[in-house]
């Protein structure tokens, strides 16, 4: 047992996360993918329905250099619905970031539909700088939106994720992808043992309430075991970061 909690040395994050390329880990089948959240002590992944309020500051800055890093952000329709999402990179800092790195101003939104339903009228659809593939086991009509968005079929009897990660990894060469959410997807993409770290604040609040925590569905059939790669603090927050044992 080691004790964590100290004076303890500043990190830049930004330098911290970039250089830990992880998009360099990507096997050839599909992104490498890292997942981030926001929890409550009590488990908590909601405040009142939406992500806002857990985290602070620091939460923002990391949320906000993942997302910088990436290549792809995927985030579930019930996320695009309750966050009404729009442009994924906003902040000048986040575009220099990219720019360094060599990537997109913009990463790739993503979404997986089973059901077909998109909530089409969020801002990210009307931004014409974005770009968004749509994976759909449905018809999703698409006609409308202002930003480039791409409508891919998801085949029939294969499990969506993976599908939805070949289709990202080896037609638009995406390395690096972030899973901002829900529960939900989050699920799924651990039922199909596709996820490879996890980024997870701990923010510190008890939310009560009933909300949803970090998944949510029956996709994850076992429990999955982590090993912990760091610990970070800010804001009174602690930064989690753990690798799947997949
Ligand atoms: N604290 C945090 O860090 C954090 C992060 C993200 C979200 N959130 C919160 O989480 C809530 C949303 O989470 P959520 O779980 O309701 O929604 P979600 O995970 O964002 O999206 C769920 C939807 O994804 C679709 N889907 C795609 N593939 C699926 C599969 N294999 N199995 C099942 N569904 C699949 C389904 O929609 P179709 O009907 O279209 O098929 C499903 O309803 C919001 O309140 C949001 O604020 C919190």
């Amino acid at each position: 047992v080691h004790r964590l909690i100290g004076e303890g040395e500043p990190v830049d994050l930004e330098q911290l996360i970039a250089g830990l390329a992880l998009g360099d880990r990507a096997p050839a089948d599909r992104p490498y993918v890292i997942a981030n959240f926001a929890v409550s002590v009590d488990g908590r992944s909601t405040l009142g329905g939406v992500s806002r309020g857990l985290g602070g500051e620091d939460d923002r800055r990391l949320f906000h250099v993942l997302r910088a890093c990436a290549d792809a952000v995927m985030a579930g329709t019930g996320t695009l619905r309750a966050e009404r999402y729009g442009r994924m990179i906003r902040r000048g800092e986040g575009l220099a970031l990219r720019e360094r790195l060599g990537l997109a101003a913009q990463p790739i939104a993503c979404t997986v539909t089973l059901s077909g339903s998109v909530p089409l009228d969020i801002p990210l659809f009307a931004d014409p700088a974005s770009r968004v593939v749509v994976y759909a086991g449905a018809p999703v009509n698409v006609a409308g939106a202002a930003a480039d968005v791409e409508v891919v079929a998801l085949p029939a009897g294969a499990p969506p994720m993976r599908a939805a990660l070949a289709d990202l990894r080896r037609r638009r060469g995406v390395r690096l992808l972030l899973c901002e959410g829900g529960p939900t997807v989050f699920d799924a993409l651990l039922g199909e043992g596709v996820v490879d770290e996890l980024f997870l604040t701990l923010a510190p609040v008890l939310a009560g309430g009933t909300g949803p925590g970090l998944t949510r569905g029956l996709a994850l059939r076992a429990p999955a075991s982590l090993d912990p790669e760091w610990v970070l603090q800010g804001d009174g927050s602690l930064f989690l970061r753990y690798r799947l044992r997949n």
